[in-house]
């Protein structure tokens, strides 16, 4: 019997990847380009983690993408403090969980803050960012890509580093995703990808919606969104 050697295949083929499918988009994106604005705001509605710069454990980076990661790290584990808080407080009942994971559900709302309380537990500055492996050149369209078997390593390809600070399909959204691929961390899959497909996902499929890395990453980004003034905390530490 095969099947079960097979169906492991197929996961880790799909769970290991991203594809930049909007990296034209993200080329003209302002945020590419411009440096984060300053500004200080708070949320009363979500409770904000401002996280202190980090400088992350970087191979083969330029000092260019190692500044952008010492960016990025901080404000993915914030994307994961808002969600984990936006969940707590909205409930299934949030708009942003609609629209990320569907019809209100008990269950399903508990098994998605379980996955964003582990990726608050785990320690996303202690990981290892390996830019532009050459792996990168086999498929020209991802932005990022992990092995789920290999903990804490992602590796980070020039789509990556062309994308917005913050935001959907920014460099801190897609540390939240490539995280959700571990193992702990809920084990994603990259079943529908981009914003219109998940969105579809959710609303046809919320079983599958929770399963699915760009989901997470959505929502997360969305959560922080609504906080304003986290992004800017950060960027100008
Ligand atoms: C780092 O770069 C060197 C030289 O190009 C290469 O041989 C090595 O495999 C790279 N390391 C990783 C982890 O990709």
């Amino acid at each position: 019997m095969s099947f079960p050697s097979f169906s492991w295949d197929l996961l880790r083929s799909t769970a290991t990847l991203i594809v930049c499918s909007l990296a034209a988009t993200v080329l003209h994106h302002p945020d590419a380009l411009v440096p984060p604005s300053t500004g200080v705001l708070s949320d009363p509605h979500i409770g904000l983690a401002i996280n202190p710069r980090v400088t992350p454990r970087v191979v083969n980076c330029t000092g260019t993408e190692a500044e952008a990661l010492s960016q990025a790290v901080p404000l993915a584990i914030d994307y994961i403090a808002n969600a984990l808080a936006e969940l707590e407080h909205e409930g299934p009942e949030g708009d942003n969980y609609r629209r990320w994971f569907g019809a209100p559900n008990r269950q399903r709302h508990s098994t998605v803050s379980s996955h964003f309380e582990a990726l608050a537990r785990d320690d996303l500055p202690g990981y290892t960012f390996i830019c532009n492996p050459s792996a990168c050149t086999e498929h020209e369209s991802e932005c990022a890509f992990v092995d789920y078997t290999i903990k804490g390593v992602m590796n980070l390809c020039s789509g990556f580093f062309i994308a917005p600070n913050r935001g959907r399909n920014s460099r801190a959204s897609i540390i939240v995703h490539e995280a959700t691929h571990f193992f702990r961390n809920g084990f994603t899959s990259d079943h529908a990808r981009g914003e219109s497909e998940s969105e579809r996902l959710a609303r046809s499929f919320p079983h599958i919606a929770i399963t699915n890395a760009d989901n997470y990453e959505y929502f997360a980004a969305d959560a922080c969104s609504r906080g304003g003034a986290l992004h800017s905390l950060t960027d100008a530490s």
